[in-house]
């Protein structure tokens, strides 16, 4: 694929048009902000982890018949991906309570869900990401019922073949947030799945593996980020 300009640039990726109308480039930065773009820094090679730790995932869910935007890895920061028009809906899968769920219900960071939770975000920086319904999706017309379900089914089977996979390298997936987006009148998943979108935690230790390092100045952000792309045997590649 030839890129031919830059379409888009977010705070943690690039994305690039191409030759190819359907194919667009995705480009992984060491940038890294959190609570709404109020803090800011650098996490040496994230860029790097997430787009391998991204493609990894996508390829076991695409095996699994998971329908993502994911066509090939081209460098080590640039992905080929689908041109989706991406639906502006968050998805939020939780399994043990940390976070804003912990602060909105006043749970203790690391008690265990009966079941998992899903939530929604209207994806929209000048409101912050309010937290939305169904009902609120539907009427402001974000998206239809239709693709709705297909979004509940697909958020909680990437959540089972995930959870399971993460199981074997002992890491606990504590929670993580989708997105979609349409694509020749369906739906499929994009955007990333990397430790910037999920809370990943050691088993036995429950160290955190993921962003809250750098949100909450933990320390060894870079060496987490790395510790990933160990447990999940791409370090050698
Ligand atoms: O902050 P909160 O607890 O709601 O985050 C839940 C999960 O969704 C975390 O894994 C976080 O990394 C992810 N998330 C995200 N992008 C956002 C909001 C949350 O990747 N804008």
């Amino acid at each position: 694929y030839i890129i031919t300009k830059l379409l888009y640039e977010g705070k943690a990726k690039k994305v690039y048009e191409t030759d190819n109308p359907n194919v667009v480039v995705i480009e992984y930065k060491d940038d890294a902000t959190a609570f709404d773009g109020t803090k800011r820094g650098i996490i040496n090679n994230k860029g790097v982890v997430n787009n391998l730790v991204s493609n990894h995932f996508f390829k076991i869910l695409e095996s699994n018949n998971i329908p993502t935007h994911f066509i090939e890895q081209i460098d080590e920061r640039k992905t080929a991906v689908k041109r989706v028009q991406i639906i502006p809906v968050e998805v939020i899968v939780r399994n043990i309570a940390a976070g804003s769920l912990s602060k909105r219900l006043g749970l203790e960071e690391g008690s265990i869900l009966k079941r998992p939770i899903l939530e929604f975000c209207y994806k929209n920086d000048e409101l912050h990401d309010p937290q939305v319904n169904q009902y609120h999706i539907l009427a402001l017309e974000l998206a239809t019922e239709e693709e709705i379900s297909k979004i509940e089914e697909y958020s909680f089977k990437v959540n089972d073949v995930l959870r399971n996979y993460l199981k074997q390298v002992n890491i606990d997936l504590i929670d993580f947030k989708l997105e979609f987006g349409r694509y020749r009148g369906d739906v499929i998943l994009a955007d990333e799945i990397s430790p910037d979108t999920c809370r990943f935690w050691d088993t036995t230790t429950k160290e955190k593996l993921d962003k809250d390092r750098f949100r909450r100045d933990l320390g060894n952000v870079e060496e987490a980020y790395m510790e990933i792309l160990r447990r999940l045997g791409l370090d050698k590649k």
